[in-house]
């Protein structure tokens, strides 16, 4: 008979962790008597990260006895005590090889559902102080589990747990862990994780998301490997700020085909020392042998003054595959290309690409005024050929804005799918601007870094990105290059290439900091890397998990 051992609660506090403030719901303690379990908390308990914990499908965190002695023998110890490791139930049974999601349970007056494992989170070892502690806890198939609650009422430690139903598919919480986190996912495990209907949402997105890939793989591998040198064919002037370089290689061979919309990254030897790198759009028609970049001159830009005064046809760049999401997919419904700028180079390949079908296509654009517009007869050539196309084109300087308003007067399809690219506010604008239209399926291209996901971690400005302070490091060079940097590797005051990044202050996301999570997975362009911890599941060939790993040469990472 399974019994709750000990009912532990707690509020969010601050704790300090690296010289960092975190806020975190980790610190609960048991407490005596009986304690009322609502759908979404037990009274006295608290989340701090709603993004990663709470809700409806993670109103209380279970683990079992029998992992904490599993834990003490591992580390030797014999301090961790019940509480420790953040659940609000300790219970002797439910191990979590045995129990299903969807098992249902009742404990006191209150019955509860196992709707997923718990969340890898670097969180899950602060309070025992093994940083490790969410890798091990998959490693070694020891997560514990959340339960939803069925039925509010009173709870006890010293209550029995009694199961009422089993999970439909008898899949356990140590199974379905397994299947997220480490390798070898059987498309048929995928299939019957996602007929339980118990399982959370999130997790059912996840497994969705990993049975897509498997039936229709989309991820194609870059062209090539690092940098290679393409020689520049012709320098043609598009406008009066913006210069297209078509590029050819050496061998004058056709270059792997590009998706439309993705881009290019070049390592511009002589516009800077180190060669500073930035990724520019290709605008060239999918399939063509030559790929075609366009740059516009910008007052302070060291790189595009350099290409618009320095390189001459016969030069040659140091570029990196075509890589990049932001990629027009196959569909038969609308599609909007809305761009801004220099921002058309990328929906002008999806335009391209668009040649022969029949999708109905809107083309909106806006320039400050017609001879600053780049690709204009270019575009519209194009569009003549479709048979359902739409072109408008706005100017500011004619007092033509693309906002709201002139957005809504255009009558754009519902249901329809929209690639927007130009400055950040233009995108921003334009996204909410849809939104209030009812199109919600807004890809969007950024060149700056992604936006930081730092869980719980509080109190921190975000300041632009710097060398680190102190001195210089002796190990290889790592290039940012969204970030538009590069530092050499110190192994011994930021021994991760996450750490190194967070010195510099460059936008990071991360969850685990232990190789299970994936979240930290960054495009490669050029160099290699060990890793320390070894990832659980390697990443995608091409990318770098850089919580855990160490440059052994030169990198350029797409961050
Ligand atoms: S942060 Fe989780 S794998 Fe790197």
């Amino acid at each position: 008979m399974a019994v709750l051992l000990s009912l532990n609660v707690g509020m969010p506090v601050e704790v300090d962790w690296r010289g960092r403030t975190v806020r975190t719901g980790i610190v609960k303690d048991p407490v005596p008597g009986p304690r009322f379990v609502h759908r979404l908390h037990i009274d006295g308990d608290g989340v701090a990260d709603t993004a990663g914990h709470g809700g409806p499908n993670r109103a209380a965190l279970v683990y079992q006895a029998g992992s904490y002695d599993y834990w003490r023998t591992h580390f030797g110890r014999d301090d961790i005590a019940f509480g420790a490791l953040g659940e609000n139930f300790t219970v002797d049974g439910l191990a979590d090889d045995a129990v299903c999601i969807g098992d249902r349970f009742r404990i006191g007056q209150a019955e509860f559902e196992v709707s997923q494992p718990r969340v890898t989170c670097f969180r899950a070892g602060i309070r025992i102080g093994e940083p490790q502690m969410a890798a091990l806890l998959v490693a070694h198939h020891r997560p514990g589990f959340y339960l939803r609650v069925l039925r509010e009422g009173q709870v006890e430690a010293g209550d029995e747990i009694v199961q009422i139903e089993g999970g439909p598919e008898h899949m356990t919480v140590a199974e379905i862990d397994a299947l997220l986190y480490l390798p070898d996912k059987p498309v048929e495990q995928l299939r019957r994780a996602l007929r339980i209907p118990a399982l959370s949402v999130g997790w059912q997105g996840s497994f969705r998301d990993l049975l897509d890939a498997a039936e229709k793989p989309t991820v194609v591998s870059p062209g090539w490997a690092g940098f290679r040198r393409l020689r520049i064919a012709r320098v043609v002037a598009e406008s009066a700020s913006i210069v297209s370089l078509h590029l050819q290689a050496e061998d004058g061979a056709a270059l792997p085909a590009a998706r439309p919309g993705q881009y290019l990254t070049l390592r511009v030897l002589g516009a800077g020392e180190p060669a500073p790198v930035r990724n520019y759009s290709l605008s060239s028609m999918p399939g063509a042998a030559q790929y075609r970049i366009s740059v516009k001159r910008e007052e302070h830009g060291l790189i595009s003054r350099y290409l618009h005064t320095a390189v001459r046809p016969g030069d040659w760049l140091d570029a990196a595959a075509p890589r990049g999401e932001f990629v027009l997919t196959e569909a038969a419904n609308p599609v909007l290309l809305i761009s801004a700028g220099v921002g058309v180079t990328p929906v002008l390949a999806m335009l391209h690409a668009l040649a022969g079908t029949e999708r109905e296509v809107w083309w909106l654009h806006a320039a400050r005024r017609p001879e600053e517009q780049a690709f204009a007869g270019e575009a519209h050539e194009a569009l003549a050929k479709l048979s359902r196309a739409h072109e408008h084109v706005f100017y500011s300087a004619e007092h033509r804005r693309m906002d709201a308003a002139a957005l809504k007067e255009l009558g754009l399809p519902a249901g329809a799918t929209a690639y927007v690219c130009g400055p950040a506010p233009f995108m921003a604008d334009v996204r909410s601007a849809l939104a209030d239209l009812g199109i919600d399926d807004v890809h969007t291209e950024l060149f700056g870094a992604l936006d930081a996901i730092t869980p719980g971690v509080v109190g921190e400005q975000r300041v632009p990105p710097h060398p680190p302070p102190g001195p210089v490091g002796p190990g290889p060079e790592v290039t940012f290059a969204r970030s538009g940097l590069t530092v050499p590797f110190d192994p011994i005051r930021s021994p991760t290439v996450l750490e190194l990044a967070e010195a510099c202050d460059i936008s990071v996301r991360w969850s685990c900091r232990t190789g299970v999570c994936h979240l930290c997975v960054t495009p490669l362009l050029s160099g290699s890397v060990s890793y320390r911890p070894t990832p659980l599941e390697p990443p995608p060939a091409g990318s770098v998990l850089i919580c855990c790993a160490r440059p052994e040469s030169e990198l350029v990472l797409d961050a």
